[in-house]
């Protein structure tokens, strides 16, 4: 055997070990001051304090007058068909519906041929998006 052939395995195995040990230390380094930037410890920003307070104001949403609103207009318009407080009669109970707020909002202004009346033209579109807002708000009830 040659010299080499004894010596290039046993450096190859202590090149190795020492890529292992740094990438470890590496490793060790950056998890430890991701965990202290997580807990706030580190001098790092923190992303989660300086992010704004999360939306609370009624105008990004329906808010309990809107549903309100909506309820009238679903007692004038809509609970022939559906019942009382949308509990279901002759059209389905609204309480169990899939349907997400887009599709309500768009069934409310157009429809369903041969099954229930458009109302695109007998709600302003903030009456429109007030029943929606009822009729989405009935879920899980
Ligand atoms: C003339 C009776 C009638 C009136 C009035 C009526 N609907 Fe309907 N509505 C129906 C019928 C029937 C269906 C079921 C259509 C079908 O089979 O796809 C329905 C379906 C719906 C659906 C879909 C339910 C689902 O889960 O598939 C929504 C939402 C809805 N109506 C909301 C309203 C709202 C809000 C009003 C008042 C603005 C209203 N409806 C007025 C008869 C009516």
């Amino acid at each position: 055997m040659s010299p080499e052939a004894r010596t290039g395995p046993s450096e190859g195995r202590a090149a190795l070990i020492a890529a292992v040990a740094s990438l470890t230390i590496l490793g060790l380094t950056f998890g430890v001051s991701a965990l202290m930037r997580g807990a706030g410890i580190g001098a790092g920003p923190t992303p989660i304090a300086s992010r704004p307070a999360e939306p609370t104001s009624p105008a990004d949403g329906p808010s309990a007058v809107d549903i309100a609103a909506g309820k009238t207009h679903f007692a004038e318009q809509c609970s022939s068909c559906h019942g009382d407080a949308g509990a279901g009669g002759y059209a389905p109970n609204l309480h169990k519906s899939p349907l997400d707020l887009a599709r309500i909002t768009a069934i409310i202004q157009k429809g369903v041929p041969g099954k229930m009346p458009a109302f695109a033209s007998k709600l302003s579109p903030a009456a429109v998006s007030q029943t929606a807002a009822y009729v989405d708000s009935l879920r899980g009830h």
